[in-house]
């Protein structure tokens, strides 16, 4: 969508993935979703280095309204646990350099139950503009896929006519590819700013194996339409939570990095270790993640348990190549092909490392590169071409 936003992939935090629908704040007071929750995302944010790299976007999902629209029709947040309203909390954001996003569903109800847009699309932007909210995640819930293309383009049509700048954020696909209905990608890039079009992800490795599965089948040559304002969105990073191992937190950012993907970390900044820290505030990945291009890796070949993955980068001629290995037998796994086999084309190139940012080596087309891979881990360099 070309609104101006999100040249380059949105970062920020989302609640959902770790945090879900709980609004049982009377026992679980820390953890549910409330405005204190997001204040204290919000707060680890800056404190804790994440803005500083580019981390930007405190967003809420499901379950913050309350079950019943007011008389008016207008949605209110649910009272006991955002007393203080929506605009306070954007405010809040505000004054620390932050933005806010907020959560609403095409459908009659929300996937979590709560008041659906239907019916109201028009008086909720102008209430999510009157709230000062920077962005907008519009779900499918409890609607009918083949609507949407009409519905979501009108949708973000109210969004344009507030006047209020909010980053349009579409899981339109996902609902038509799960009804069998071929997405339009060319309408969907035009009218939103990042749209997701596959499941949900979950804390566990298997489910990023998925999302990696689908990306490098990439059916309808979806990669193609991303870049600078219109972003697929393979949903949010669950690094810090419960399910991955250390490489295998590495491989989804390296790859959701290789894809120029949106990066919501879903996760609780209070327990974190330092290395998952790290590792999510790693320069070299997010110059990856960033690069003005914001081409969309492709999968080059997946040889039994091995894929490689090209990324063309703004510098000219340069690539990041992500090699992951896929294989969990618990020892490093070598791999040795030519470099012309790496599906790069110029007559030599040289490799810097991009995690210990080292240089690698430089390599003819005709040469042989060897690389060493954890099970479950990924291999992450930038080949920049030389003439001999
Ligand atoms: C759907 C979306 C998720 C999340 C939940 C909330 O499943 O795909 O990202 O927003 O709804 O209920």
């Amino acid at each position: 969508l070309d609104n101006g936003l999100v040249r380059t992939p949105p970062m920020g935090w989302l609640s959902w993935e770790r945090f879900r629908c709980n609004t049982d704040c009377k026992n679980d007071p820390d953890n549910c979703i409330s405005e204190k929750l997001y204040k204290t995302m919000a707060d680890l944010l800056v404190s804790e280095g994440y803005k500083d790299v580019g981390y930007e976007y405190i967003n809420i999902d499901d379950c913050w309204m309350a079950k019943e629209r007011d008389s008016q029709g207008k949605l209110v947040p649910d009272p006991e646990r955002f007393p203080s309203g929506i605009k306070a909390l954007a405010d809040y954001m505000h004054s620390k350099g932050l933005k806010l996003g907020i959560y609403e569903d095409f459908g009659s109800k929300t996937c979590g139950g709560f008041p659906g847009s239907e019916f109201y699309m028009m008086s909720d932007a102008n209430t999510f503009a009157e709230w000062n909210v920077d962005m907008l995640k519009f779900d499918g819930c409890y609607s009918d896929p083949k609507q949407m293309e009409a519905g979501f383009k009108a949708m973000g049509q109210f969004l344009n006519n507030t006047g209020h700048p909010m980053v349009y954020s579409c899981e339109w696909p996902l609902y038509q590819i799960g009804d069998k209905i071929k997405p339009d990608y060319g309408a969907i890039r035009e009218t939103c700013n990042l749209w997701r079009n596959f499941g949900d992800v979950q804390d566990s490795w298997t489910s990023i194996l998925s999302i990696i599965d689908f990306y490098g089948k990439d059916d309808g040559n979806f990669s193609s339409y991303n870049g600078p304002g219109g972003w697929n969105d393979p949903d949010m990073l669950v690094a810090g939570d419960f399910g991955l191992s250390y490489e295998e937190e590495k491989t989804q950012f390296v790859m959701w990095s290789m894809w120029s993907s949106p990066l919501f970390m879903s996760n609780d900044l209070r327990k974190i270790s330092n290395h998952t820290k790290q590792l999510l505030q790693h320069k070299g990945i997010l110059a990856i993640n960033q690069d003005p291009l914001g081409a969309q890796a492709v999968r080059q070949w997946q040889i039994s348990s091995v894929g490689l993955w090209l990324k063309p980068l703004a510098k000219n001629g340069s690539y990041a190549v992500a090699i992951v290995n896929r294989d969990d037998q618990g020892m490093p796994h070598k791999i040795s092909v030519q470099v012309n086999q790496l599906g790069l084309s110029g007559p030599a190139y040289n490799f810097t490392e991009v995690f210990d940012n080292k240089f690698y080596g430089h390599y003819k087309s005709s040469d042989q590169f060897t690389v060493e891979i954890n099970p479950l881990g990924a291999f992450l360099a930038i080949a920049t071409p030389t003439d001999s």
